[in-house]
């Protein structure tokens, strides 16, 4: 739905049985039902309000990852929409209480006064943000604005969101998550016994194993968003193009990169996005082409298939330019703060902490100003990829060295690998309010490796 200014969006979040696994059924948390969600499509600086009704049997919250977005708005970990028709946790008073959560439906308003870039939402309730996605509670939002359209990529059928996410099933093709309840009851989301994060071994593309796309022989855009909980990809094309650079990226996790930047590989870590161009005309028509990780063994070590079916006419560019990117210089005077990811004690049992805390929602752990571009060092035990909320930053260093590969451009997570440190230039803008830092391996997230600051 549509009005002056504002497009509508109304989402209900459900229990549905859907067929992932050829010939079994799978009970979901969907949004609407489905796993992925419904994409939305908004427009760089229009309003979308979006209306989720819950009714789950646990609590929600949704955040949309990537997006500016005014911290009421933001999906905090402890401001639950209940589900519809739940009177129990309104606190006997029959009203929710103002600002902090609400009962069975909720809008959430998303001024997205940021460039065209893929943004995806999910849930991000307090300890159970793990086990709620991973029933599927995931879905992309892309954002359009002019800058990209006028760019002439490959659009429409050829414009092809994925999100790629690891699962395990259970024998009777349930989900399989270590302390998820069968009868998909509400379920504590600490997983001690999974400190790496929970992996499954099937690959499932936009909800369905190992999927096959005919493709023409032309340019093609791929959103590659990684939702899954903790697994990281290698993602590579089998046979490679002749000449290499089979994926272009055009996009990192905030929007356009200045310049196409082409790669044979990419690592992609939980909860970044590439956005990649990809000409399937260099292969000769009748190729059957493997989206391969080379992270994974076995059953994890293919993600699809495209299949080259036929030549085709192709008026997609591919331009030098593509935006023009603001580098943020920060001065000798700008603020720095250290953020160091590890492992340690939560609740008197093992946990992965930020600079020795666990999470507290009440807690503020840092106070930036808005407007003013600061300097984070992030520091990593072992692998995190690294989230932080409301405004995308720059990576200038990886252990004092130029930035990888895989850094370019405006991102709003960067993979943080075994004892490392990276600093990234962040400058917070517009809204007031409480907002997140935390590892997007949802294990560790829901394990307490997260901090709220406060713009100010
Ligand atoms: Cu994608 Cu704070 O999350
Ligand atoms: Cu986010
Ligand atoms: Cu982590």
């Amino acid at each position: 739905r549509s009005a002056a200014g504002v497009d509508h969006y109304e989402i209900t979040q459900q229990v549905r049985e859907v067929e992932i696994v050829p010939g079994y059924r799978t009970p979901i948390f969907g949004y609407d039902g489905s796993f992925p969600g419904p994409t939305i499509v908004s427009r760089s600086g229009r309003t979308t309000i979006v209306t989720h009704r819950n009714e789950l049997p646990v609590p929600t919250v949704v955040h949309l990852h990537g997006g500016h977005t005014p911290a009421e708005h933001d999906g905090y970990p402890v401001d639950l929409v209940h589900p519809v028709g739940d009177h129990t946790s309104r606190g006997g008073h029959g009203y929710a209480t103002a600002g902090d959560s609400s009962h069975g439906t909720r809008a959430y308003e998303y001024p997205l006064d940021q460039p065209a870039a893929t943004l995806w939402y999910h849930d991000h309730r307090m300890d159970f943000t793990a086990p709620q996605v991973w029933r599927g509670l995931a879905g992309f939002h892309l954002v359009h604005d002019d800058v990209g359209d006028r760019l002439d990529l490959p659009h429409s059928e050829r414009d092809i969101p994925l999100l790629i996410c690891d699962r395990a099933f259970a024998e009777d093709g349930s989900l399989l998550y270590p302390s998820i309840d069968p009868n998909l009851r509400d379920t504590p989301g600490v997983h001690h016994d999974h400190m790496e994060g929970v992996l499954g071994d099937v690959v499932l593309v936009n909800g369905a194993p190992w999927p096959t796309l005919e493709v023409d022989a032309a340019r093609y855009r791929l959103r590659l968003l990684n939702a899954s909980n903790a697994r990281r990809y290698r993602l590579a094309l089998r046979p490679a193009p002749r000449g290499g650079g089979g994926f272009v990226q055009i996009a990192s996790d905030a929007g356009l990169l200045a310049a196409p930047l082409p790669h044979d590989r990419l690592d992609i870590a939980p909860a970044e996005r590439f956005e990649v161009v990809v000409d399937f005309a260099r292969y000769p028509v009748g190729t059957e082409v493997v989206l391969t990780n080379e992270l994974g063994a076995g059953p994890t070590s293919e993600v699809m298939r495209f299949v080259v079916a036929r030549k085709a006419a192709d008026d997609s560019v591919l331009p030098r330019r593509l935006a023009e990117i603001e580098p943020l210089r920060p001065g000798a005077a700008a603020p720095r703060r250290e953020w160091v990811f590890s492992r340690g004690i939560v609740g008197g049992d093992r946990g992965w902490t930020i600079n020795g805390r666990p999470f507290d929602p009440a807690r503020m752990d840092a106070t930036p100003r808005l407007g003013q571009t600061e300097i984070w060092r992030l520091y990593s035990d072992l692998h995190h990829p690294v989230h932080i909320h409301l405004s995308p930053f720059q990576v200038l260093r990886r252990n004092g060295r130029p930035p990888g590969p895989f850094d370019a451009g405006w991102k709003d997570t960067v993979d943080l690998r075994p004892a490392e440190y990276v600093d990234v230039a962040v400058r917070f803008e517009r809204y007031r309010g409480t907002y997140l830092l935390h590892c997007h391996n949802l294990e560790h997230e829901d394990m307490a490796m997260m901090s709220a600051f406060e713009t100010t």
